[in-house]
């Protein structure tokens, strides 16, 4: 196995196309916890490969996070890379080990990518709990950064605004927002949310923000989808639970996938 990061990923590029039997891939879906039904609903399995069987890909740690890569035909022919669970700073991975995923899936070929994600709500004046938000933009609190190095790569449009109005014909009623993200794994304190709407946050989470800049690195289209699992600490009174955020994602799998298949097949 290679030390390179960019090595590593054709390497384990080139084992998923070996496993799925193909030469290429139209487009990657990053799956958050709770949104494996989703998964369901964008085409028909044509393999499954755990994350243990690719190079670089570590096994996530939370439960309701899955662990491996779904190879889809969608029904209008197109192949899409699902990743069923990602790896997170807060489980202590390197941040290599975050986007690798990401990595590998350009590497395979795909030229888009769909990140989505489970995420507090910090406007709960006008966002609903199991309401999708379009990413429009990030606020990067995790402290790190997955290029190292003289690449002072444009960040100025991370989420496609094409992607996103393409979305917006599927679905008129999707608002966009900002997203922050901290490293986890605790919740935000009341003081941190506060701070983070006063800052132009918009949703709150702890993903996301590496993959995307890994993806604009290697000039991967990006559309970023969050779901609000809850009201951001402090918002609504109630102390917040992993158990809720989960099953929020469950409660709204089937309307998120829905909405991932139209997408899909128009990209
Ligand atoms: N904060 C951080 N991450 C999250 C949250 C939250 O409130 N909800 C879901 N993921």
């Amino acid at each position: 196995m290679s030390n390179d990061p960019y090595s590593l990923a054709g390497e384990a590029a080139a084992a998923l196309k070996a496993a799925a039997g193909l030469d290429t891939f139209d487009v990657a879906l990053v799956m958050g916890s709770g949104w494996v039904p989703a998964a369901d609903a964008i085409g028909r399995t044509v393999a499954e490969i755990p994350f243990t069987d690719l190079p670089g890909f570590s096994a996530p740690a939370v439960a309701g996070h899955g662990g491996r890569v779904r190879v889809v035909r969608t029904d209008a022919g197109r192949h899409a890379l699902v990743l069923l669970g990602r790896s997170h700073l807060y489980e202590g991975h390197a941040v290599g080990s975050v986007v690798h995923g990401v990595r590998t899936a350009a590497a395979a070929g795909v030229r888009t990518v769909v990140l989505t994600n489970a995420a507090g709500g910090l406007r709960p004046e006008t966002q609903q709990v199991g309401d999708p938000v379009l990413i429009s933009d990030h606020i990067n609190m995790t402290g790190v950064n997955p290029i190292t190095g003289t690449t002072f790569l444009d960040l100025t449009e991370v989420y496609s605004k094409r992607l996103r109005e393409l979305v917006q014909g599927v679905d008129p009623s999707l608002a966009e927002g900002v997203y922050v993200a901290f490293r986890g794994p605790t919740y935000e304190t009341p003081a941190e949310i506060r701070m983070l709407r006063t800052l132009g946050g918009d949703l709150i989470g702890m993903s996301t923000v590496l993959e995307a800049i890994a993806a604009r690195e290697a000039g991967l289209e990006v559309l970023g989808i969050s779901l609000v699992t809850n009201p951001a600490a402090g918002l609504a009174g109630d102390p917040l639970d992993h158990e809720e955020v989960l099953e929020v994602g469950r409660a709204t799998a089937t309307r998120m996938g829905v909405l991932l298949a139209k997408v899909v097949d128009r990209l």
